[in-house]
């Protein structure tokens, strides 16, 4: 890897094995978290000379990483500085001018880039001001939400999107000590509200604090919900078995790599959703829904990566992965979106 930063794809044979596209004809793929580029470069070696990708980050010091290691594939690579929930406006100009969306990634959360620079604000294993804003362009910062949400403000989003039983307390706290400016002070703030004898070994008592602000800086779960029904609407449907066409058969399919299970919980409504065909009462004479079944599962409920790789790479332990293929043609409309 070149100085710019390393991060360890997770599970990337696999997401190799499930979205790449070898062998001649054009397609199109989308890594929406491009982070060190590491899945995309993987999905490029594996797939054919006239796939085009386009990589998604927030990010943009990721993001210039990412074109650096991805200008070996010149213009067949298109970088965006957006967000994924900005993912139809982009893609669909390409799919038109390329061809058939047969790919999407989602690889979320945090790089290891990201954590291991203490300036982004994004680790409380490190000293840095209160940050962890993705996109530095963007306004609300972690300390911003630590030093002017009210008490009970504070405590459901640290409960709400930390999953932190001992949120009440932890608000309280933080109230107290505020002004808060830095990583450092928050983790010491939060680490003296929860009970010493609760805590985990190995699991720093402010991870969860942390992960809550994260995700509600950067509006994760919102962006998150808005992009899987435009990449599913993207998707290229399933063509005929044996039909005409480079990969017959083969539809658009949406892979996600989530680290918490409010990440996860979102992909496995809406593939399940997509996924179920009627929906009306059995006591219904006929269907008066309508709607038939958008995608087909590829992975059984979760995957999970083997423990070799976590032995490798610690970040992959908490990785789940769904995937889903679409099936049919036409407007996803009669289904309903994603839930939270
Ligand atoms: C886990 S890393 C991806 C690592 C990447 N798969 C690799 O192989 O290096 C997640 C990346 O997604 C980016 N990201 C987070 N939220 C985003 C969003 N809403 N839109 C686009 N990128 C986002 C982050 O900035 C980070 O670089």
């Amino acid at each position: 890897m070149d100085a710019g930063g390393t991060h360890d794809p997770v599970m990337v044979d696999r997401i190799v094995a499930l979205l790449a596209v070898p062998g001649p004809g054009p397609a199109v793929l989308v890594d929406a978290t491009v982070g060190a580029a590491g899945h995309a470069a993987a999905l490029l070696a594996a797939s054919g000379p006239e796939v085009h990708l386009i990589a998604f980050d927030r990010d943009a010091d990721a993001l210039a990483l990412a074109r650096r290691r991805l200008a070996a594939y010149g213009d067949r690579v298109v970088a965006v500085h957006a967000g994924y929930d900005t993912l139809a406006a982009h893609v669909a100009p390409v799919v038109a001018r390329v061809g058939p969306l047969l790919g999407v990634l989602y690889d979320l959360g945090v790089s290891s880039m990201q954590l291991d620079r203490p300036d982004r604000g994004f680790s409380f294993r490190a000293d840095g001001p209160l940050d962890m804003r993705m996109d530095r362009e963007s306004d609300t910062t972690a300390a911003d939400l630590v030093n002017t949400l009210d008490e009970a403000g504070l405590a459901a989003l640290v409960a709400r999107l930390g999953e932190e039983r001992f949120a009440r307390r932890i608000a309280a706290a933080i109230v107290r000590a505020r002004p808060l400016e830095t990583t450092g002070r928050l983790a010491e703030v939060v680490a003296g509200a929860v009970p010493a004898r609760t805590t985990t070994p190995g699991v720093h008592p402010a991870t969860r604090t942390f992960q809550a602000l994260r995700i509600a800086v950067n509006a994760e779960l919102d962006r998150f919900s808005a992009s899987l029904p435009q990449a599913l609407e993207l998707a290229a449907p399933a063509a005929e078995p044996g039909g005409a066409g480079p990969r017959p058969g083969r539809g658009g399919r949406i892979a996600v790599l989530s680290y918490h299970s409010l990440e996860d919980r979102i992909a496995k409504r809406f593939f399940s959703d997509m996924a179920a065909g009627c929906i009306c009462p059995p006591d219904l004479p006929v269907c008066g829904c309508d709607r038939t079944p958008a995608v087909r599962h590829l992975t059984h409920g979760i995957e999970r990566p083997d423990p070799a790789e976590v032995a490798r790479n610690p970040r992959a332990r908490a990785a789940k992965l769904r995937a889903v293929e679409r099936i049919a043609a036409g407007p996803l409309a009669g289904t309903t979106g994603p839930e939270r």
